[in-house]
């Protein structure tokens, strides 16, 4: 097998098991410590609250962006069409999986380019791995013409790099050469025109690492944290299905690693970039309480893939219960904008307390000017 077909068979499996697996977290994201406290005296009208925002100088309908999953094999095509007519029609932005498969095999741009035929207008996110940045064992780091191509393929608005080194420890043919990583994401944010986000896959990002790469050039974070799809499970079980009893063990042993949602969130939005919360986001409420954390969008994956692989009606009916949620938590809070949740006041309980208390994030206030 190729590299390319090898990378490709991974992707389809991720997709199979991330859509009909147990690969949730047990460790919950911190919804249900975040408290919006209720006003019972809004003055507005619940219809004429605005669910716009501005995110990297673009303006989106709803705060939500359909996260990064797929690409470069046979279900993602049509996975990916739908979901980009779903976010052409929305006003909402979307992400593609990792593009390396496209890199090494181009037979499978379409797979990606598909979302920009089909959304026009969305604010598309092309997507690379942090691996494929630095030189590892088998394998070169991408050069500047891959990059532009990774870029063009999708006439993408940003550019985001994930960061996912727990997945790549458990994975059996995982890449783990860390060193010099930073230095990459600084020479990339030099290098490309549009803007640079980094991004966790369900590890979390903390406010220390957000900083860092903040002046490495990074324009935006996607914070990825623990609470929702566990990619050290995902693994584990691909390593079951390889007969891999010790990366099955690492991956079960590390399926909640990280930091929960809720509290990268708090970390992050302290640095005053955009912040995309991602990570077990399941309803319009989550939403509202993660932009009143700080949070500028919130990104959504595995629910978004699994309404898709049903149909498109249930994509638009996932949408619309987002945003009936979203507007009635953004009216009870007094709000006329989702954009003003950031100045709604939070009550903070439970394990998510401990975690802000002990990581010194409670005495900071999230910027309130952040650049949008
Ligand atoms: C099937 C699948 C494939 C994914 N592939 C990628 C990827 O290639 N690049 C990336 O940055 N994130 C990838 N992700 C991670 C998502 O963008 C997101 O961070 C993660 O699923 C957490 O969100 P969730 O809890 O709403 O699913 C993938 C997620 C899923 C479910």
């Amino acid at each position: 097998m190729s590299d390319a077909e090898e990378i490709a068979r991974r992707k389809g499996e991720h997709l199979r098991l991330a859509a009909e697996a147990d690969v949730e977290t047990r460790t919950p994201a911190g919804w249900d410590d975040v408290n919006l406290v209720h006003d019972a005296l809004p003055e507005i009208d619940a219809a004429d609250v605005d669910l716009r925002t501005t995110f990297l100088g673009h303006r989106l309908s709803l705060p939500l962006v359909i996260s990064g999953m797929t690409g470069g094999h046979g279900r993602a095509l049509a996975v990916n069409e739908l979901l980009a007519r779903v976010a052409e029609r929305h006003g909402i932005a979307m992400g593609v999986g990792s593009q390396r498969a496209a890199i090494r095999d181009p037979m499978l741009a379409p797979t990606y380019s598909v979302v920009r035929d089909a959304a026009p207008s969305a604010f598309v996110i092309a997507n690379l791995g942090i691996s494929q940045l630095v030189k590892q064992d088998r394998e070169m780091a991408l050069g500047a013409r891959d990059i532009a191509q990774i870029i063009a393929m999708v006439k993408a608005d940003a550019l985001a790099v994930h960061l996912n080194y727990l997945e790549e420890c458990v994975q059996p043919e995982g890449q783990t050469r860390a060193r010099g990583s930073l230095e990459a994401i600084r020479a990339l944010a030099r290098r490309v025109r549009v803007p640079l986000i980094a991004k966790e896959t369900g590890a979390g990002i903390t406010r220390d690492v957000a900083l860092r790469l903040r002046r490495a050039g990074v324009k935006a974070i996607d914070v990825g944290g623990v609470g929702g799809t566990s990619f050290a499970a995902v693994e584990a079980l691909r390593a079951a299905a390889q007969s891999d009893a010790a990366r099955m063990s690492l991956g079960n042993r590390f399926r909640d690693w990280g930091v929960p949602t809720a509290v990268a969130v708090a970390g992050v939005a302290a640095v005053g970039l955009p912040v995309i919360a991602t990570g077990g986001v399941r309803s319009g409420l989550d939403a509202a309480k993660a932009l009143a954390l700080g949070a500028t969008v919130v990104g959504v994956g595995r629910p978004l893939l699994q309404a898709a692989l049903r149909g498109e009606s249930d994509v638009e009916r996932w949408i619309g219960d987002f945003a009936l949620e979203l507007r009635t938590a953004t009216f009870l809070t007094g709000r006329r904008r989702v954009a003003d949740l950031s100045r709604a006041t939070v009550v903070i309980t439970g394990e998510s307390l401990a975690w802000l208390d002990q990581l010194g994030y409670r005495k900071t206030k999230p910027a309130r000017k952040r650049n949008r």
